[in-house]
């Protein structure tokens, strides 16, 4: 597994592209023509586009880099490219995998229909093809009721992106039933107070992890969020290959891009416990579900069981996934 830091990419032009927009708009400006009608402009890898009032976030660039390059890649080695994109906002992502991954086909939703015309002006500077087969279609529905008709119509995606707020994990299950099989699932959390080890319920709700304040809660929130679609996927019979996670201070953001495919894993040693000593600051991994007959003469054993936090942690809580 990889673990990127967060750096910014230099801008690449795209001067094919329709760009109604002039350069006086540089990289972030706003005009307020009247107070109910607010117009933002930003430009990201050369690509201008509006954002309104929707959510829209320059850091996430590098984010929208990776789902990109990722879908790029895919699209060379598969020559087609379905894409959904669930929570688009102002439909930037939406109109990168169109221009820069040449996807055939986008889906762009959002709940909020007050985006629509700024969705639809944005992805307009790429041409929308015929009614029987279109380059891109804007939708307005919570992103679970899309993913779940799309699954029902048997209409697969080659790649969905989540890009959701919190650590909301009920995407999961109609994103992997919507997905082909080989299919790219780029997930998002920002929620960095489970990561952090300070919602250890919520994060046992939501993924499946029992997680506690750690040194490396950074890392801990992309596993936790990798553990959450492996266990969701297992029980769909799917087995889930993490490509690439990336850590972003900003939020804080966590992503990651899956592979999706049939066939369970083949063992259980994905899931693991991870003990640290807040005294000596050792940390250590006890793979598969046995874990447990192994930890209990150590911790019996250790200072952990009584001063450690984890000691006790080991014996009562559902794992953390470890090992990618
Ligand atoms: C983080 S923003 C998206 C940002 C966008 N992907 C980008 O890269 O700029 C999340 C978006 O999800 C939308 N949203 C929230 N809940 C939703 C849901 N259940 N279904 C679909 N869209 C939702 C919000 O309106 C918001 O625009």
């Amino acid at each position: 597994m990889w673990v990127l830091a967060s750096k910014t990419l230099s801008s690449v032009p795209f001067p094919f592209l329709y760009n109604p927009i002039p350069n006086r708009h540089s990289s972030s400006s706003k005009l307020k023509l009247n107070s109910s009608v607010k117009f933002e402009y930003e430009t990201e890898r050369g690509l201008d586009f509006e954002t309104g009032e929707s959510f829209f976030r320059h850091e996430s660039a590098t984010g929208r880099d990776l789902g990109v390059l990722a879908a790029a890649l895919y699209k060379k080695s598969k020559a087609r490219l379905r894409i959904l994109d669930g929570l688009c906002g102002c439909g930037i992502r939406s109109l990168r995998y169109l221009v820069e991954a040449e996807a055939d086909f986008v889906l762009a939703n959002d709940a909020n229909d007050d985006c629509r015309d700024v969705i639809c002006r944005n992805l307009s500077k790429v041409p929308r093809g015929s009614d029987d087969e279109p380059r891109w279609t804007v939708t307005h529905t919570d992103a679970n009721r899309v993913m779940t008709e799309c699954y029902l119509q048997r209409e697969f995606f080659d790649l969905i992106d989540i890009d959701s707020f919190g650590s909301d994990s009920s995407f999961l299950r109609p994103a992997i039933n919507a997905l082909r099989f080989d299919g790219l699932l780029y997930l998002t959390s920002t929620d960095g107070y489970s990561s952090g080890g300070h919602r250890p319920h919520h994060s046992l709700a939501a993924y499946g992890a029992y997680v506690r304040p750690l040194p490396y809660s950074n890392e801990i929130g992309l596993r936790m969020l990798i553990g959450g679609a492996v266990r969701e996927a297992s029980v769909l019979g799917l087995r889930v290959v993490p490509l690439f996670s990336y850590y972003s201070y900003h939020g804080p953001v966590f992503r990651v891009m899956l592979r999706v495919n049939r066939g369970k894993l083949s063992d259980n040693s994905h899931y693991s416990f991870v003990s640290y000593c807040h005294q000596c600051g050792n940390s250590q991994t006890f793979h598969g579900m046995n874990s447990v007959r192994l930890v209990a003469p150590v911790a019996m054993q250790s200072p952990l069981s009584s001063r450690g936090r984890f000691g006790q942690d080991l014996f009562t809580t559902p794992p953390i996934l470890q090992k990618c």
